[in-house]
């Protein structure tokens, strides 16, 4: 693959690197097709434990490759996933923590697959627009519902109807990002979640991701849901790790788990 999407792997964390800057680090779809590969495998592989998606300096993403946009119009949910489906798909079902570090631009689909990560750092130069009605297109992978439901629908339109630009300091208000940092200190704070993150229990992680990704529903049925998953925890050697850490006085190791 060429070095449009780097992916290093490090200490049990996969970053993955949109890296064409020339281009404002717009997407292809051989990028989406490398950035999917990478979250799929990741996922799948015992030794990484986090993933970390970002761009390069001063540029997150300008969103789709619009050229290449053109040339191959996808048809997502059309049923022959096209590669950008295909890596917000795995973007989406990733059981692993997913990290987002934004500096700079972020526009379109860079905006749209920060509601399907787990945690979101922005520098403090970062910018956040969604111009989908300014192109006569339509809001794309579930953001027309989680945008309302993360900030309200009269916020969300601003994003949405509007097509205004967000800095970093309205990101941050609207809970779009958890967090914001001057960009030389950017990876230092993401790396530091990563790595806290790295060193937990993975099976426990999982458990908590998938129970805050199910849709809502009764309390009652998701207690019983959260119950059975306790339960499973239980039982398993990650948390007999855990309990013998406690009684140790020690740390954990979940190095061992996957
Ligand atoms: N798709 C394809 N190429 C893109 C692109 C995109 N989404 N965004 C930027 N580029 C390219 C430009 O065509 C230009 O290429 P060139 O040097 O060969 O002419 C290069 O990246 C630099 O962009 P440029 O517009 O000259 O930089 P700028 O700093 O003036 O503006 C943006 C940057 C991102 C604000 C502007 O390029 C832009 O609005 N891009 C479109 C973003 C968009 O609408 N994305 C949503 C797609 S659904």
């Amino acid at each position: 693959m060429s070095n449009l999407v780097l992916v290093e792997d490090a200490e049990g964390i996969r970053t993955i690197r949109f890296n064409r800057p020339e281009k404002k680090n717009a997407i292809t779809r051989a990028m989406y097709s490398a950035a999917a590969e990478a979250l799929e495998t990741g996922d799948s592989e015992k030794s990484i434990k986090v993933f970390v998606i970002t761009g390069t300096d001063g540029i997150f993403t300008a969103g789709n490759d619009m050229v290449d946009f053109m040339e191959r119009p996808p048809h997502v949910g059309g049923g022959d996933v096209p590669p950008v489906e295909r890596f917000m798909r795995a973007l989406i079902g990733a059981e692993k923590p997913v990290i987002a570090a934004v500096d700079g631009l972020a526009i379109g689909i860079g905006v749209t697959l920060l509601m399907h990560c787990d945690i979101v750092y922005a520098s403090n130069r970062s910018t956040f627009k969604t111009p989908f009605v300014d192109l006569a297109l339509a809001p794309e992978f579930g953001s027309s519902q989680l945008f309302p439901q993360m900030f309200g629908h009269a916020v969300a339109a601003e994003l949405l109807l509007l097509g205004n630009v967000w800095g970093a300091d309205r990101a941050y208000q609207t809970g779009l990002v958890n967090g914001t940092t001057p960009p030389e200190a950017l990876m230092d704070m993401v790396m530091g979640a990563a790595r806290n993150l790295a060193a937990k229990a993975p099976g426990s992680l999982r458990a908590a991701k998938k129970l805050m990704k199910r849709p809502p529903e009764d309390i009652h049925e998701r207690i019983k849901h959260e119950g059975g998953l306790f339960n499973e925890m239980l039982r398993s050697p990650e948390f007999a790790e855990a309990a013998s850490a406690f009684m140790e006085r020690r740390k954990p190791d979940f190095s061992q788990f996957g």
